[in-house]
């Protein structure tokens, strides 16, 4: 007897499920660049390591976001560039990184290794442009190196650095966390300085490039504070009314629960307060529209993910890969297929090794977390129509919370149903029917399922990782009705022909 009903809508189209919504985030901290996508004594040609880049490639990622977080706004691109044995090393303000893990940044890893390794792994970089110690000149020759294919120094110096094609990189952010780290603004006075910077970036945009950019503004998860970031920026004398294209926040939760010493009240309180990030997307979008009536403006969630009381500076901001993150995870994606009509992107922090990443390397080996057998699962829906669903679900209640046990997402495309799942208990399993117009006992059913087997605070390493693979799940389908039963802290994935 199902405890949890399920009702699929394909005719209430929410919109199209942006691939972007499955981008990442990588910054110069710990170890996600060096020794993470870079420096692999296998690879000495490039640097790259391979297995890194295979494991990123094999998930089609559409999007990665570069240089930071914290350290974007402390960072000078033309260090970056040119024979690497001229490039200055420079103290790095915010983070520690590299092998000996020193505040020190060696700049071995610059613009052309960044888009190279976006080129190698099929995916569109998103530069993040130095607001807070840098100014509209550095970011306007940033784009102009990248993106411009006249005759100018800097076009040239990129033709000499190996890359004879612009690169055509179309997202730039301006600024990271402009309210804190990025120059402790208020929204104000970041909106002056955005649009000091919006103007010469997008006067090259205008007359100098044969591509779009998109520029991106970095909100906060104060909604007062967007709000007013937008009426100033819509302020003008002259230009474009509203020069951003996507108006970003940072969401991190988990902050109080560490992995080894959580139990199960710990995990319901995580799982409530990845969740919230319902509520941060919902009110962003409310402090867009209420002041930007004459364009669209895409909401992106440009850093989210757990991030435990392990991952301190000291440790790199390293944190066990665990199941329990993974299912947070799942949880997220579902949020965001719902709100898909005003969301353009969103950037798990970060890529390899570091906070809430897919891929975690320790000498010459390099493994899936958990978490990236989440974002493979919901690969289907990238690209298709999310519609809504109506789900009947038991709750328990966490301090002034009610935590869902089950939710999902469905997306369509063609003549195919996409339904992602997830088991949000960690004390049941919950048999589920699901109502899907339609569908009968000849209906194409198939299923994956993620962590039947797994305990919630199961950690992968090199020796375990595939115990964390997907295994079928069991899907019997009537009359209209798919029943399946979802163990507890699990997720699946169904397709429905
Ligand atoms: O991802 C780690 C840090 O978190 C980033 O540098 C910063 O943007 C955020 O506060």
């Amino acid at each position: 007897m199902s405890d949890v009903q399920i009702t699929v809508h394909p005719e209430a189209r929410i919109d199209r499920i942006a691939p972007e919504l499955h981008g990442h985030f990588s910054e110069h901290l710990g170890r996600c660049v060096y020794d993470g996508l870079y420096h692999d004594p296998s690879s000495p040609e490039t640097g790259f390591r391979s297995d890194v880049v295979s494991l990123l490639s094999a998930l089609d990622i559409p999007v990665l976001r570069w240089p930071g977080g914290c350290f974007a706004d402390d960072y000078n691109w033309e260090d970056g560039i040119g024979p690497q044995e001229d490039r200055p090393a420079r103290r790095n303000l915010f983070w520690a990184q590299g092998r000996e893990e020193r505040p020190e940044e060696p700049n071995s890893f610059g613009t052309d290794e960044f888009l190279q390794l976006c080129e190698r792994i099929g995916t569109e970089p998103y530069l993040a442009a130095n607001v807070g110690s840098g100014d509209p000149q550095q970011a306007t020759d940033w784009v102009e190196y990248c993106n411009y294919d006249g005759d100018t120094e800097l076009a040239d110096r990129r033709r000499e650095n190996g890359h004879p094609e612009p690169y055509g990189v179309k997202y730039w952010g301006i600024g990271n966390e402009n309210w804190g780290c990025g120059g402790q603004m208020t929204p104000e006075q970041y909106a002056r300085e955005y649009r000091k910077f919006a103007t010469y970036v997008g006067s090259m945009d205008k007359l100098l490039l044969d591509h779009d950019l998109e520029l991106i503004a970095c909100g906060f998860e104060g909604h007062e504070w967007n709000r007013r970031f937008m009426e100033e920026i819509g302020t003008n004398a002259w230009g474009v009314e509203f020069p951003l294209d996507h108006l970003t926040l940072h969401h991190y939760y988990g902050r109080t629960i560490t992995i080894e010493e959580a139990d199960t009240d710990a995990f319901d309180r995580f799982l409530c307060e990845a969740l919230e990030i319902e509520s941060h997307i919902e009110r962003i979008a409310a402090a867009i529209n209420a002041v930007a009536t004459t364009r669209d403006i895409g909401v992106i969630i440009d850093e989210w993910g757990a991030w435990h009381p392990e991952a301190v500076a000291e440790s790199g901001l390293e944190q066990p890969g665990t199941v329990i993150d993974g299912v947070s995870a799942a949880a997220v994606l579902d949020v965001f297929n719902h709100h898909s009509d005003v969301m353009t992107m969103s950037n798990i922090a970060q890529t390899v090794n570091v906070l809430h990443c897919l891929v975690e390397t320790d000498g010459e080996a390099a493994w899936a977390r958990p978490t990236y057998r989440v974002f493979d699962l919901y690969a289907p829906h990238k690209g298709n129509t999310a519609v809504e669903t109506s789900i009947a679900t038991p709750t328990r209640a966490v301090g002034d919370d009610e935590l869902p046990f089950v939710g999902g997402s469905a997306s369509v495309a063609d003549e195919e149903t996409y339904l992602t799942l997830t088991n949000l208990d960690h004390a049941a399993a919950h048999d589920v029917d699901i109502t899907l117009p339609g569908a009968n006992a000849t209906t194409d059913v198939s299923g994956s399922l993620l962590f039947g087997d797994q305990s919630a605070d199961a950690v992968v390493d090199a020796s375990n990782e595939e115990a964390f693979e997907s295994t079928a799940l069991d899907c019997v389908v009537d009359d209209h009705t798919l029943s399946v039963e979802l163990p507890p802290l699990s997720v699946a994935g169904i397709t429905v022909r």
